[in-house]
């Protein structure tokens, strides 16, 4: 669905992508993983439209996309979250739904797309999706509650509520899971693999807790040093000696054999 080739993204003279190139198949959900530091997040904001790439491509189903904003991008499926923007804490879960945020990181898509005059139908159409969203998310009893007063994996489960809103096809998540207590993370799991298995969302995720993405991804993508080192299962993944070596001192290696 999805194809990284030879990607770069430099800052001044630092490669923080250094030629990745990485394939996300259609249906999947593809873990990213890899050391602090690693480019992921960077690769992220260039597939999604938040960075123009210094150079390389980006193919969605065979269509170069490279370099898209993000609006444009969202209009073909490809979404990442967005953090509930501050302006809209005091709103409602519900209402966060149906009317999103505004000028920064990219968010005017969801102007473009929402903010269009709406008549009464169409306004009735988005209340009834918005509490369809919050039920399958199962945060139907905080529909009221402002934003601002949830936790933090609720309000992850409400940016992914966001991307329920349109017909999304693939969806970049950024460590959804950190700071998340672990009901919480189950129940974030729970829907990505729902999204996935009922409405055919393709998922891209970088995440730091392996168990997390052992549970959900596969396959899993390991990037050091702005290239990609490594691709395969959980359990091969966490067999590689060059990706036990790129983790070194950072986690992986220790937790094991802790
Ligand atoms: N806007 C930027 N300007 C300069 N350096 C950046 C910028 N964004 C990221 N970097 C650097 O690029 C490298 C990769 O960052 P990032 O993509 O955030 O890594 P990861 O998400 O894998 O932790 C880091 O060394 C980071 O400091
Ligand atoms: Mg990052």
């Amino acid at each position: 669905m999805i194809r990284v080739e030879n990607l770069h993204r430099h800052f001044g003279g630092f490669r923080a992508v250094d030629g990745a190139t990485l394939e996300i198949a259609p249906g999947s959900i593809t873990g990213l993983v890899g050391p602090n530091g690693a480019g992921k997040s960077t690769l992220f904001n260039c597939v999604a439209g938040a960075l123009p790439p210094t150079s390389g491509t980006v193919l969605m189903d065979g269509e170069d996309i490279t370099g898209l904003p993000p609006h444009a991008l969202f209009h073909k499926g490809l979404l990442r979250t967005f953090q509930i923007a501050h302006e809209f804490s005091s709103m409602s879960c519900r209402e966060n739904l149906m009317m999103v945020p505004g000028e920064q990181s990219g968010e005017t898509l969801w102007n473009a797309w929402f903010g269009r005059g709406r008549i009464r139908d169409e306004e009735a159409e988005l209340l009834k999706k918005a509490d369809e969203v919050l039920d399958f998310l199962t945060i139907s009893h905080l529909k009221d509650e402002r934003a601002g007063n949830l936790s933090g994996g609720q309000k992850k489960l409400l940016e992914l509520g966001r991307t329920m809103m349109v017909d999304a096809k693939i969806v970049f998540l950024d460590e959804v899971g950190a700071g998340v207590n672990r009901t919480l993370l189950n129940t974030i799991g729970d829907a990505i693999r729902r999204l996935n298995e009922e409405r055919g969302y393709t998922f891209c995720m970088i995440e730091h807790d392996m168990d997390f993405i052992g549970r959900l991804c596969d396959p899993v993508i390991v990037m050091a040093e702005g290239k990609v080192l490594a691709e395969g299962n959980i359990d091969q993944i966490k067999a590689d000696e060059r990706v036990i070596e790129a983790y070194l001192g950072t986690g992986l290696k220790n937790k094991e054999t802790a």
